[in-house]
């Protein structure tokens, strides 16, 4: 090993004294080749723009626990979303532990402003003290970015972070790359199977940077560099095809030691290595050839903000907006506002409106949101017969079931008419609710916006009208507010996880 080295520098300083002196040269001979041509980098790579990605974005804060976590869901990509959502939990958990406080949902005011959810692009780049610094007395804070899009493929990359602006306690990265095509998933690490392959190659161009002339073999990595480097792949990216691994602070190697210009990365100087595909191809495991084959625009799901229903009502605050006697000429805008602010409603239809505009029914329905049962002609039913209740929610069910594919299975009754005999002919729940906005009562839009705002509490079911102006005028307002308050806006079903209960609902307890 020790002659290789030798030659390797009399091969580089005879080439300088042969060609000053030597009057007949070899024109075949070639300089010896290092094995890897990468490169260092002093700045990250580049921020993936996650804009026509359509992502389901969420946040939470929790002030007795001191957590705050902003994350990202991907439509269509259940094992990514387990896997994140996974991550988020394993945080709270360990906050939660920590603080000696059972984490539950929590809601605030307005000035809380917790409208702004998911991703942000470099974020998960910035120091660990300006994350906590910037969060509202928290503890732990997770962030995240989407790091990767191309082809079928897809990565999110989650920070955890510990501590105080003062004193960060600890610092992790999970990186979770998806292949939506075959729902594939795996972390950082798993992309890489040959670890010390990495590491030669690694160490090699850091070596050529700090001007290292050897061209010997690389000392394989200890269990601990292994661990490190492990760690290091958690905050990789693919880049134009090239491998941009950060080396993680303190990082050194035998090899670089002693270089004059080898300088040990620290927070202050954080260094990347780049590798070319030629370098880093014999260490991909199956998944990572995958991720890196991956090549063009994102194919993923792109529309962009229709409700999704991916939300946890045990991880963020859950209430249920519901619009009665639509849909009408107004139902359109109300759409506009969720679809704009990922957020779902329930709406419970006449089937003589639904019947002149099907098209919205169908919208309501491809968007996300969910349809219920408000009768055919709006009668009270119980001044009904038995037959004529049955009459009134049958064809109704039919129509919006007909024209929408979606299971109509609640019921509300028009003004909150009810008793036991209704209960027994209709068959299924009747959705009253726990927040009557009196949207039909003339209110001033600055009152109906103020009242629905401030009124609800986590578990609210909310009664609105899609055929109130005040109503339609003030959605994107009251939707905002809500939001900002730290709520979810969900429909009816996921309110209660699926398992709707029979008789009477008013609100979620
Ligand atoms: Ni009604």
């Amino acid at each position: 090993m020790a002659r290789r080295v030798l030659a390797a520098v009399l091969v580089a300083v005879g080439v300088v004294g042969l060609s000053a002196c030597a009057p007949d040269t070899d024109p075949s001979w070639t300089p010896a080749q290092w094995p890897v041509v990468g490169r260092m980098l002093t700045a990250p790579p580049p921020p993936v723009d996650p804009a026509g990605i359509a992502l389901a974005p969420q946040r939470i804060r929790n002030d007795s626990v001191r957590v705050e976590a902003r994350w990202a869901y991907l439509p269509g990509s259940q094992p990514l979303n387990d896997a994140v959502e996974a991550t988020v939990r394993a945080a709270i958990g360990e906050q939660s532990t920590a603080s000696g406080v059972g984490y539950e949902p929590q809601v605030f005011g307005v000035e809380a402003a917790l409208r702004e959810r998911g991703c942000v692009a470099g974020v998960t780049a910035l120091p660990a003290a300006d994350l906590l610094g910037a969060a509202t007395d928290s503890h732990t804070v997770v962030v995240c970015e989407i790091v990767h899009a191309a082809g079928s493929t897809f990565g999110e990359r989650l920070r955890v972070v510990r501590g105080s602006a003062a004193a960060v306690e600890s610092d992790q990265i999970v990186t979770l790359y998806a292949d939506v095509a075959t729902g594939a998933v795996g972390d950082g690490a798993s992309l890489i199977g040959q670890n010390d392959l990495l590491w030669e190659d690694v160490v090699s161009v850091a070596r050529r940077a700090a001007g290292g002339l050897s061209l010997s073999q690389v000392s394989p990595p200890s269990d601990e560099q292994r661990a490190a480097l492990s760690r290091a792949l958690q905050d990789a990216s693919f880049v134009d095809g090239e491998l941009v691994v950060p080396l993680p602070v303190g990082f050194t190697a035998p090899e670089l030691e002693g270089l004059a210009g080898w300088q040990t990365p620290d927070p202050e100087h954080p260094v990347w290595v780049s590798l070319p595909r030629t370098s880093y191809d014999p260490a991909l495991t199956e998944f990572g050839r995958v991720i890196a084959d991956a090549q063009g625009a994102f194919a993923g799901p792109t529309t962009a903000g229709a409700a999704f229903d991916r939300t946890s009502c045990d991880l963020v605050p859950c209430m249920a907006l519901t619009m009665d006697d639509g849909p009408s000429g107004l139902t359109d805008g109300i759409l506009d506002a969720l679809r704009d602010r990922h957020s779902a409603a329930t709406f419970f239809m006449l089937g003589r409106n639904a019947q002149n505009r099907p098209d919205t029914v169908r919208r309501v329905s491809a968007e996300g949101h969910q349809i219920g049962n408000h009768t055919w002609n709006h009668p009270d039913l119980t001044t009904l017969s038995d037959e004529r209740i049955a009459s009134e929610l049958r064809s109704t069910a039919d129509l919006l079931r007909s024209l929408s594919g979606q299971a109509v299975s609640t019921f509300r009754p028009p003004y909150g008419a009810l008793n036991e005999r209704v209960l027994g002919v209709a068959g299924m729940p009747a959705i009253l609710w726990s927040v009557d906005t009196r949207d039909w009562a003339g209110p001033s839009d600055a009152d109906l916006l103020a009242y629905s705002v401030s009124a609800p509490r986590i578990g609210t079911i909310m009664l609105m009208h899609d055929i109130q102006e005040g109503t339609s005028r003030i959605m994107p307002q009251l939707l905002d507010g809500l939001l900002d308050r730290g709520f979810s806006l969900v429909t009816l079903s996921k309110l209660f996880d699926g398992q709707i209960p029979g008789g009477i609902v008013r609100y979620a307890p």
